[in-house]
């Protein structure tokens, strides 16, 4: 069945766009009902426009509340048969009226392992650590910033002396794969949730697939006798 689904954006919208390419080639069984943006210039608006997708602007700092910004967001979610939310670089926290009105239903993609570095700049603020081992993870919102349950992660490799750039480039072509993975899971309805854990339903048929497509990474190398 196909998912329909809301994308929140706050900026270049490059996650939103590999989630519309995904749709396109036939690989994400999803249809973007509407894309919304609390920023007027984001990118990621224009991306939507070119796709053909309704968008719609609600700038945060027109509400009086958290609260009532997130009533509007979900009339528009709800005005548009949207059964599920992606948030796509969108950098807002959202309230129990969101969550209430997608229960389950609500993911996030964050450029860092979490729970290591969550906020506003996880892949600056791993470069900055000096980990050898960088990320992004999707996973549940909850009320708490980059917090809920975690859905997928992938590891990106970190090189000394690599600036914040070069690693949040890497990283971003991650995000770019876990981010319909994680929507293709939900549009199957595979995705079960206890707790802090995710489980993805009947993942035997589509192991071999995915140990090709998300390789474990350890860095630097292991060399002879370890
Ligand atoms: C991405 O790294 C996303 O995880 C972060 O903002 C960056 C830009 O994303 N929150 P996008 O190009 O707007 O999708």
């Amino acid at each position: 069945m196909t998912l329909p689904i809301g994308v929140l954006v706050s900026g270049s919208g490059s996650n939103l766009q590999s989630i519309i390419d995904r749709i396109a080639e036939g690989t994400l069984d999803a249809e973007v009902r509407v894309v919304i943006s609390n920023k007027s210039g984001a990118y990621g608006l224009e991306r939507a426009a070119q796709a053909g997708i309704p968008t719609r602007v609600l700038q945060h700092g027109d509400y009086p509340s958290r609260e009532e910004f997130d009533a509007d967001m979900v009339s528009v979610l709800r005005d548009h048969g949207v059964k599920a939310v992606v948030m796509a670089g969108f950098m807002r926290i959202i309230t129990p009226v969101f969550l209430n009105a997608f229960p389950e239903r609500v993911i996030n993609i964050h450029p860092a392992l979490l729970p290591s570095f969550p906020g506003v700049d996880g892949q600056g603020d791993a470069a900055e650590y000096g980990v050898k081992i960088a990320g992004c993870t999707v996973h549940f919102v909850d009320e708490k910033m980059d917090h809920g349950p975690v859905v997928i992660q992938a590891a990106v490799p970190a090189q000394a002396g690599e600036g914040r750039e070069e690693l949040a480039e890497r990283i971003l072509k991650m995000e770019h794969r876990i981010l319909p993975q994680a929507v293709q899971w939900l549009a199957e309805d595979r995705v079960a949730l206890n707790g802090r854990h995710v489980h993805i339903k009947d993942q035997g048929r589509k192991k071999a697939e995915q140990e090709k497509d998300f390789p474990s990474l350890v860095s630097p190398a292991l060399e002879e006798g370890f």
